[in-house]
């Protein structure tokens, strides 16, 4: 069955370029981005993986783990990151899972036959430290993901966690935030006690709370 938001993230064992992990324990008290991409020695996937080992610091600050996946054998995934670090500047610095078998791919609906019935599509799942997901993205094979917004959607979902907040259309890190609906004002007035800007009576805007 399709993995919906929300879902316990399935667990699995599976051979990596760091080894053999099982994902649940692997992920241990972490957040996790388990991402898939086409094919190794491929040039969009090529850029990708650099920039995710560029950023690497970026998810260890945010307490998240990342590992990356594809239908290709370790053997192969150990020696494109030697193209990796040479165009892109940056070693592969996270496991990349090595899925010949499609046993995590199937798990996670990660092959769209109608889009390559062989090859992974650009999947995204974040997964918070009780497992549950909490994002899923696709991405055609055509398109690079945008990294930095991966980022932003683990700074506002930690955020969102901590506080009775919401974040509206392109926020960013430091702006302003919306206080969630279920909060009634007499309770926003305990956890903000600074006030609100009501533009209406359900859009109750706050600065970001530390
Ligand atoms: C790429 O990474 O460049 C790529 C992979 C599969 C299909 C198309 C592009």
């Amino acid at each position: 069955m399709a993995i919906r938001l929300g879902d316990i993230a399935p667990d699995f064992s599976a051979t990596t370029t760091q080894g053999p992990i099982r994902f649940h324990e692997w992920i241990g008290d972490s957040w996790c981005v388990l991402f898939s991409h086409p094919k190794d020695f491929t040039p969009v996937c090529t850029t990708e993986l650099g920039e995710t080992a560029r950023l690497k610091p970026e998810f260890d600050k945010r307490n998240v783990k990342i590992v990356g996946l594809s239908v290709d054998p370790a053997d192969s995934h150990s020696k494109w990151a030697e193209d990796i670090k040479e165009t892109q500047g940056h070693a592969l610095n996270f496991p990349v899972i090595a899925d010949a078998d499609r046993k995590v791919s199937d798990l996670y609906g990660m092959i769209h036959p109608n889009a390559n019935d062989t090859l992974t599509v650009r999947s995204v799942f974040i997964i918070d430290p009780k497992k549950k997901v909490r994002l899923m993205l696709t991405y055609p094979a055509s398109t690079g993901r945008n990294f930095d917004e991966i980022l932003r959607v683990i700074d506002l979902l930690q955020l969102t966690d901590k506080h009775s907040v919401a974040t509206p259309v392109n926020w960013k890190q430091g702006g302003d935030v919306i206080i969630v609906p279920s909060l009634s004002d007499e309770d926003a007035k305990k956890k903000f006690p600074g006030g609100w800007k009501a533009l209406k009576p359900y859009l109750r805007v706050v600065p970001q709370p530390k």
